[in-house]
């Protein structure tokens, strides 16, 4: 072990060399025009896997492809008895970077300052794959035999809903089954908190496209006789939301299990005080459904979000227009026990029961994921702290998120594998805002700690 840690220790200029060099193609999913970059990054990706000493391969899907590496059975301590398998999970796509002109430097070209690194998919995902990827490089370099198998599974959708990963687990489920899924992609509530999250929070996506006029109307001469399309898309979101942030829908929250007062007493030890993310998030004041905590509504309540509104003319100057339609993207934040087909369904019917006879509403339904609850003391969980301490120093600390990986669920529906979610993030390090970074002490304790890992987990 102190050769794996000594080699870590002497490679880190070249591992942050390599984080940018990974960290430089813009591997934006979303986005048509980027498909080259994807399929390049993943190119990159496997032939870096190679290096390192991963049988490594490239997988084609009906999207994006998905990078599959494996360590070689010599690599393996011989045993008698069959060995444990793991499987680590990350993403190379990230989110789109704009708006462009926020960034203090180009998103797609890293640059250092201090001990972060900024680039779009710093943190969010590349920076904590990485830091696997160079653990096992570590073993596997310096001969020291892992106890385990290992396979990364590094796909290219998980920021748009990861919809064809569950297919690709089905069809190689006798490969792909192991013991537990490794994920680094949560955050930690700072650099002397790890964390262990043991629940995510559901998702579903729709676009709402409120239409009026066959074209955009001169406002003067017909304002006033027809309805505005933007207006009326306004007045229907407007309802789905009370003044103190519930969401209005019937029925919205009716299967939520109630959060137990173990759990809220936990919530309230996190090292997060409301004045310090006020001061983080630049906003006037907290806001949020009455009767839970900035924590619990963060990550253990659902919530409607309008994540864009689109309408009308959008160019410099004034233009008089009735416009034609007006569109929203949203996304519904799920907790355990909730539906998603169900809460869509909830969704779909309010909406069409308010939306006024003068205009026509289109609901285009995207992603879905189901929440995300797992045991915290679990033998694995417990094998999972014991690794983030050695390598952090400290305690760590369990926590529930509000972010989504929509795969988590299918790992245990398909491999019957729990997921440990050991995220090296920091809450300061504006994944999907301009100006994401990657604090590059966790990436080297993540190294350190995903070494540990491997033995925590295999001898219990
Ligand atoms: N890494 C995040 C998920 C995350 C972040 C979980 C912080 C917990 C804490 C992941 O890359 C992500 O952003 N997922 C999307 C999924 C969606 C597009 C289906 C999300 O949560 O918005
Ligand atoms: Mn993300």
């Amino acid at each position: 072990m102190q050769a794996v840690l000594d080699y870590l220790k002497r490679n880190q200029a070249r591992f942050v060399a390599e984080l940018c060099d990974y960290l430089r193609f813009p591997s934006v999913s979303a986005q048509p025009q980027h498909k080259k970059d994807m399929r390049a990054c993943a190119g990159w990706l496997v032939d870096h896997c190679r290096r390192i000493g991963l049988d490594a391969r490239l997988c084609p899907t009906a999207g994006h492809p998905i990078v599959v590496a494996k360590t070689p059975a010599s690599a393996a301590l011989r045993r008698g008895k069959p060995r444990p398998h793991f499987l680590i999970y990350g993403h190379y796509d990230v989110q789109p970077p704009e708006p462009l002109e926020l960034w203090k430097s180009p998103p797609f070209a890293p640059r250092i300052v201090g001990r972060s690194i900024y680039a779009r998919g710093s943190m969010d995902n590349k920076g904590q794959n990485l830091a696997h990827l160079k653990a096992v490089e570590a073993y596997l370099q310096t001969g020291t035999p892992l106890p385990c198998d290992l396979t990364f599974v590094i796909e290219g959708e998980e920021e748009v809903g990861s919809a064809n990963l569950a297919k690709f687990l089905k069809t190689r489920r006798a490969e792909l089954r192991c013991d537990a899924v490794v994920v680094s992609d949560t955050d930690m509530p700072g650099p002397k908190h790890p964390a262990l999250t043991y629940s995510l929070r559901g998702i579903i996506a729709f676009e709402i496209t409120v239409r009026g006029p066959s074209r955009d109307l001169h406002s003067g001469i017909f304002g006033g006789a027809v309805e505005n399309p933007a207006m009326a898309l306004a007045r229907l979101l407007a309802q789905v939301r009370d003044a103190s942030g519930r969401v209005t829908i019937p029925g919205f929250y009716d299967d939520i299990a109630p959060l137990s007062a173990y759990e809220r007493k936990q919530f309230a030890r996190l090292p997060i005080k409301d004045r310090d993310l006020q001061k983080l998030l630049g906003v006037k004041k907290l806001f949020g459904e009455r009767g839970f905590t900035p924590t619990e509504q963060r990550s253990a309540r659902p919530t409607f979000e309008i994540n864009g509104l689109t309408s009308g003319y959008q160019g410099q100057g004034s233009k008089t227009i009735v416009p034609a339609w007006a569109r929203a993207k949203i996304t519904c934040r799920l907790v355990p026990n909730q539906r998603p087909a169900k809460i869509r369904e909830l969704v779909c019917r309010y909406l069409e029961k308010i939306c006024p006879p003068t205009v026509r509403l289109e609901i285009e339904a995207g992603h879905g994921a189901e929440a995300y609850l797992v045991s915290p003391v679990s033998a694995q969980a417990r094998a999972a702290l014991r690794a983030l301490e050695a390598a952090f120093g400290c305690q760590p600390v369990l926590m529930r998120e509000g972010g989504s990986i929509p795969i988590v669920n299918d790992f245990k529906k398909i491999l019957g594998a729990d997921s440990l979610l050991l995220g090296l993030g920091l809450p300061d390090d504006n994944a999907h805002s301009p100006n994401e970074k990657f604090n590059l002490d966790c990436f080297a304790k993540g190294q350190v700690m995903s070494a540990h890992l491997w033995r925590e987990l295999s001898n219990i």
